[in-house]
């Protein structure tokens, strides 16, 4: 998917009544009420809320998110529910989201004000992403698509029961009535699915005809004559791709492999869509390996190319905040302060016209010269930087604890699995002695490279990255306040000590804490904070852990493909290929682990749940397991 820039909405509040758009000379919403349209046309004229109750989740699609107004009348009649189904989710397309100012002014006087504060605090940065948010516990999930609505058609992936249809009159917004939208539209429909619009536009019923939807007219109000109802029945279906495949219902219960920040993170996600985890550990504590570091940094990415590599980073760096700053809140050690990156080859200028270029807004990052920088870190640096406010450090043993410590997730320590099979509907985990140690319809392996021989993938899929860390000086006046990277990193750790690093060496199987390594380690802090600052002679501690980084630097993640099966007549992209049934990998996250686990593990959760999926599809491609498959 290509980024685009987003540009926010200009909004004309001079009529109370409805805000206007002058853009496209049209309203929000009729001056009749917001509410009452939403209630009126996209709720009633989607059956709801009698048609969510007694489902264990329901998909809402969005054209055109707008003021939110939509969403809020919605949730709001959830929570008048009391049969509501178990979770709600909003998917929303909006190409001009507001300004947060705008946001607030737009709710002033908003018929759920404490719905809409939620809205206003958790309002994500304008950037072509697929945002989530979570609220009542993450019950209802509300996945905000910025940008424009054909480009969002190729790339969401859900089983939308509901469509509600609400971009300005197809005379003054054509785009958003587009074939394009229409055929996205039969592609997500659940087989019950149901649409509903306040347009009467000819083209716009012609449009869901085509699309294999039965069209109805309903009297309008609100000034309107007639509405527009249509319900999903086509004739024919193609079947979705193996890599696309979005099940009818979750399976109740699921074993994870690893209790490492992938494994434990994963294992939480499930739990929160309703399925048991029990995750199997070989070691008797968790975070026993690459997770087991005292502190470790995560962030955003700004490249020369917005490619899958930045936008992932992007992605996962805006999914990770939220859910870090939660666990933060219960007491893992950690800071989101804010994160620098020096930059060692362009100048200031040169960095701020590829912001520019690329529309990142400064939510997310920002250039600074060295004296901000210095500002920030409280300490003197020398180098302009990208400045991340949403980047931070946390303790990801913490991490995994808090992680393991959600309901509905067992641990299971001092296990070694040594092979798993397929018998009938489930997987089954065996030990060394070929005993049975349990068995689940769902497996997700998230133990770094040794997932790959259970799973009977390539070994060259992942390679093995020795990384050693420093810590142990205790900083006077020179520590920085938030983390300094680039090359390296240095952090201060709550007790006030310096922690640095790291080292990265390859096929190097040595388990031992070297001075070597610490040399390195010092030298890297030196070059980002001056060789005064760490020249302190204590005794430097150290700890050892390996990377799982595969060779296009990108994550293994999604359902493993069955190597066995016969090979489809098109092979070229990875969602054409088969897949195990019921097997997943979580593997992959080489030096990046803190800041893409959670929207890994929020992916596979989603797909083997039938939840709309929070990454964009061609970077669910991207990380797909069978790339490697497809590519050959
Ligand atoms: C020196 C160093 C510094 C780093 N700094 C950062 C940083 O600042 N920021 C950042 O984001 N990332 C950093 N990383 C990377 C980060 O640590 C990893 O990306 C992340 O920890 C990987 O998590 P994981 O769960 O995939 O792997 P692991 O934490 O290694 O977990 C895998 C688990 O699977 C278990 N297991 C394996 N096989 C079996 C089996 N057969 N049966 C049962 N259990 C099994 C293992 O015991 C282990 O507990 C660093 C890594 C290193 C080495
Ligand atoms: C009528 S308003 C939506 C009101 C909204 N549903 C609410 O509840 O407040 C239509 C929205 O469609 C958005 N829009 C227009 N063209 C678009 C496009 N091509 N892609 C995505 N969104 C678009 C507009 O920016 C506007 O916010």
């Amino acid at each position: 998917m290509k980024t685009t820039p987003i540009v926010a909405a200009e909004v004309d509040f001079s009529d109370p009544s409805a805000a206007r758009a002058p853009a496209f000379d049209d309203l929000y919403h009729p001056r009749s009420g917001a509410f009452e349209q939403a209630r009126r046309v996209f709720l009633g004229g989607n059956g709801l809320p009698e048609r969510w109750r007694a489902r264990q989740r329901f998909t809402v699609l969005e054209a055109g998110f707008g003021l939110g107004n939509n969403f809020l009348a919605t949730w709001a009649a959830w929570r008048d529910d009391p049969a509501r189904c178990e979770r709600l989710f909003f998917v929303s397309i909006e190409q001009h989201p507001l300004a947060p100012a705008d946001l607030l002014r737009a709710h002033a006087a908003s018929p759920a004000p404490a719905l809409a504060q939620q809205l206003i605090e958790a309002w994500p940065p304008a950037t072509c992403n697929l945002h989530t948010l979570d609220f009542e516990g993450g019950r209802v999930r509300l996945l905000l698509a910025f940008g424009d609505v054909q480009a969002w058609a190729r790339e969401l992936v859900a089983r939308v029961d509901a469509f509600y249809l609400d971009g300005f009159a197809p005379a003054r917004n054509p785009a958003m009535w587009a074939r394009g939208v229409f055929a996205m539209l039969a592609r997500l429909a659940a087989p019950e699915a149901t649409a509903a619009t306040w347009s009467a536009a000819q083209a716009v019923r012609e449009g869901l005809r085509g699309a294999g939807f039965e069209v109805q007219t309903a009297p309008g109000g609100g000034g309107k004559r007639e509405i527009t109802l249509a319900r999903f029945a086509p004739r024919f279906r193609p079947p979705a791709p193996p890599g696309r495949q979005v099940p009818d219902a979750a399976p109740t219960h699921a074993l994870v492999i690893g209790s490492g920040l992938a494994g434990a993170i994963t294992a939480r996600a499930l739990a929160r869509q309703g399925i048991a985890c029990t995750v199997i550990e070989r070691h008797a504590e968790p975070a026993a390996e690459a997770s087991g570091n005292p502190a470790g940094l995560f962030h955003g990415a700004v490249m020369g190319h917005d490619g899958p590599h930045a936008r992932l980073l992007r992605a996962a760096a805006l999914a990770c905040a939220g859910s870090l700053r939660a666990a933060l809140a219960r007491g893992v050690p950690g800071c989101i302060d804010g994160l620098l990156r020096l930059e060692t080859t362009l100048a200031l200028p040169a960095m701020q016209a590829l912001l520019e270029r690329q529309a990142l807004p400064p939510a997310y990052v920002q250039a600074v010269p060295a004296a901000r920088a210095s500002q920030l870190a409280g300490i003197p640096l020398s180098q302009p930087a990208w400045f991340y406010p949403g980047g931070g450090w946390a303790d990801p043993a913490a991490l995994v604890r808090d992680a393991l410590a959600t309901a509905g997730v067992t641990w299971r320590g001092a296990t070694n699995v040594q092979r798993i099979a397929r018998s009938g509907d489930s997987w089954q985990v065996f030990d060394a002695a070929g005993g049975m140690l349990a068995e689940a319809p769902l497996l997700v392996l998230a133990n770094g490279t040794d997932a790959l021989p259970l799973a009977g993938l390539p070994a060259p899929w992942l390679r093995r990255q020795r990384g050693q860390v420093s810590w142990g000086l205790r900083a006077a006046t020179i520590a920085p306040r938030i983390p300094v990277a680039s090359g390296g990193y240095v952090l201060t750790l709550p007790d006030g000590r310096l922690l640095f690093g790291a080292t990265h060496q390859q096929g190097d199987d040595d388990h031992a804490v070297r001075d070597s390594d610490h040399r390195d380690n010092r030298a890297k802090a030196a070059r980002l904070i001056g060789a005064g600052a760490i020249a302190h002679n204590e005794p430097l501690r150290g700890r050892v852990g390996w990377r799982a980084t595969s060779p296009d630097r990108l994550p293994l993640v999604g359902p493993v493909p069955d190597l066995a099966a016969p090979r489809p007549s098109r092979t070229d992209a990875p969602r054409l290929l088969p897949r195990q049934p019921g097997l997943w990998l979580h593997s992959g996250l080489g030096s990046r682990g803190l800041t893409t686990a959670t929207l890994c593990a929020e992916l596979i959760a989603a797909q083997v749940s039938g939840a709309p999926w929070p990454l964009e599809a061609d970077l669910v491609d991207a990380i797909d397991p069978a790339r490697w498959l497809a590519r050959a």
